[in-house]
C-alpha cells in the first residue's frame, strides 16, 4: 500500500476516496497472459468501470465483457475495437441491439433475443454474426443442475434446431457460458473448461454454428481473506495447454475468458478517515466518512454476519454483494504501537452503517486514515453513494509513475 501518497493525497482532497494501484493491475494481467498464452481476455468492465482502467487494460491489448450498451460505448472510447468487444447481457432492448449492432460482437441471451437480433439485422439488410449464451448442463459445484435466468439451456439447443436455422439474418459464430465466480480451485475450473469445449464441439457438428470463438465466461478467483489460497493460476495454466491440445483437431476459433476481480481486485483500497470518537456504555466508536455509502461490502458483510446461525466460514457468497465475512481488510494508518478494540461506523443515519464490529486496531484519534483492502472491484460501482446526499467519495488512479489521476463525480 502506498501509504505516503495516500495520506498526501487526504491532505489535498479532503474527502474518501477509492485509490487503484495501475501497478497491481499490470502485473495481474501479465500473470494471465503468461500462464495462458492460447487464450484472449476480457475483461468484465462492470466490476470496476473507471475510465483510467478501463483505458490501461485496453492497451494491455484485453478486449472487454460488456454488460450493458453502455459498457459498449466505455469499451470504445478506451480504444477497443470492434471485435474485442462481446456484449452479453440478460434482457437487452431492442434499441440495446440497435444501438451496438454495428460496434461490438453481440451473444443473445435467449430465442426472443435472436429473434429481436434478427429482425434489426434483417431491416439493415445485413447477415449479422452473433454469439449465443447457453445454461450448460453442467453442475460446476456437484448437485443438481439448476434453472437460470440467464441463456438458453443446454438441452433446448436440438430442438431449437429448425427455428434457428429459420433466422436467415444472423449466423451464430460463438458460445459464452458462465456458471460462477470467485472460483479458487483450479481443478473445478478445469473441468469446467474441458465441459464448455465438448459443448462447443457439439454445436459445431450438431447444431451446425459457424465457430469464431468459445467464451468460457469468468470465474478466476482470488484469495480475499487469510484462509484462503490464491488460485493456482500456472497449474491452471499448463493443464489448459494439455486440454486445448486435445481439441485442437475439432475446434479451430477464439478461446476467450473473461475476467472482473483477478484483474483488479487488489489494485484498489478504500480510503477515508475519521471524523468522530466516542465511548458508549464503555464501548469505543469511531465514526467515519462515508461508510456504507463509500464501500459497501463491510456493511453488508456485517449484516450477513448478523443472521449467521453456524460458523461464519459456512456462510454462501452472494456474488458480487457478499463475498466472505473477512473479504478484506481495515486498517489504520498511523504508527501506534498501542491497540484498542473499536467498533468502526460510517456517518450515516443509520446502525447499520458499520464497517466493522470490535475491531483490534492501533489506537487511533480523530483524522487518522482508515484503509479498507480488496476494494478494486465491485465497490464504487456497486456502492449507494448517494445516500444521506454527502459528498460523494472520489477515484483515483495511481499511474505507474505514481501520478494520481482523479475522477470527481
Ligand atoms: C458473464 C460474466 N462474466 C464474467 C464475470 C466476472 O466475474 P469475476 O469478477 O468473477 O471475474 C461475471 C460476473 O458476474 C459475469 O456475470
Amino acid at each position: 500500500m502506498q501509504t505516503e501518497i495516500i495520506k498526501d493525497l487526504m491532505k489535498e482532497y479532503k474527502r474518501p476516496f477509492y485509490i487503484y494501484d495501475e501497478k497491481v493491475i499490470g502485473d495481474q494481467i501479465q500473470e494471465l497472459k503468461t500462464n495462458f498464452p492460447e487464450f484472449e481476455f476480457l475483461y468484465s468492465i462492470k466490476t470496476n468501470p473507471n475510465k483510467d482502467v478501463i483505458k490501461f487494460i485496453a492497451q494491455n491489448d484485453i478486449g472487454s465483457d460488456s454488460a450493458s450498451k453502455n459498457e459498449v460505448f466505455k469499451s470504445i472510447d478506451a480504444g477497443m475495437p470492434k471485435e474485442k468487444i462481446i456484449y452479453s447481457s440478460a434482457g437487452k432492448t431492442k434499441q440495446d441491439i440497435e444501438e451496438t449492432y454495428d460496434k461490438c460482437i453481440i451473444t443473445a441471451d435467449s430465442y426472443h433475443e435472436l429473434e429481436v437480433i434478427n429482425e434489426v439485422a434483417k431491416e439493415h439488410n445485413i447477415v449479422l454474426r452473433v454469439g449465443v449464451r447457453i445454461n450448460s448442463n453442467y453442475a460446476i459445484e456437484g448437485g443438481d443442475i439448476l434453472p437460470n435466468k440467464f441463456g438458453i439451456d443446454e438441452e433446448s439447443l436440438l430442438p431449437h434446431k429448425e427455428f434457428i436455422d429459420s433466422l436467415k439474418n444472423i449466423k451464430i459464430c460463438g458460445i459464452h457460458v458462465h456458471l460462477k465466480s470467485q472460483i479458487l480451485n483450479y481443478e473445478t475450473l478445469y473441468n469446467y473448461y474441458k465441459d464448455v469445449l465438448e459443448l462447443a464441439v457439439f454445436c459445431v457438428d450438431e447444431m451446425g454454428f459457424d465457430m469464431d470463438f468459445v467464451n468460457f465466461g469468468g470465474g478466476l478467483g482470488v484469495a480475499y481473506s487469510q484462509r484462503e489460497n490464491e488460485l493456482e493460476i500456472e497449474s491452471l495454466g499448463q493443464k489448459c495447454r494439455e486440454l486445448i491440445n486435445e481439441f485442437k483437431e475439432k475446434l479451430n476459433c477464439r478461446l476467450i475468458i473473461e475476467s472482473g476481480r483477478f484483474i483488479v481486485c487488489k489494485s484498489g483500497t478504500y480510503i477515508t478517515y475519521i471524523i468522530d470518537k466516542k465511548v458508549s456504555r464503555g464501548a469505543n466508536y469511531l465514526i467515519v466518512a462515508n461508510g456504507y455509502n463509500g464501500f459497501h461490502k463491510t456493511t453488508l458483510a456485517e449484516m450477513v454476519k448478523g443472521y449467521a446461525q453456524g460458523p461464519l466460514e459456512d456462510i454462501h457468497a452472494v456474488e458480487p454483494l457478499f463475498t466472505s465475512y473477512d473479504a478484506y481488510e481495515v486498517k489504520v494508518l498511523n504508527k501506534s504501537q498501542e491497540k484498542e478494540e473499536v467498533t468502526v461506523c460510517g456517518n450515516l443515519c443509520t446502525a447499520a452503517d458499520l464497517i466493522g464490529k470490535n475491531l483490534v486496531l492501533p489506537k487511533a484519534e480523530i483524522g487518522d486514515i482508515i484503509a479498507i483492502t480488496n476494494a478494486g472491484s465491485y465497490g464504487f460501482t456497486l456502492s449507494p453513494i448517494l445516500f444521506s446526499s454527502h459528498d460523494i467519495p472520489y477515484e483515483i488512479y495511481l499511474n505507474s509513475k505514481n501520478q494520481a489521476i482523479i475522477s470527481e463525480y
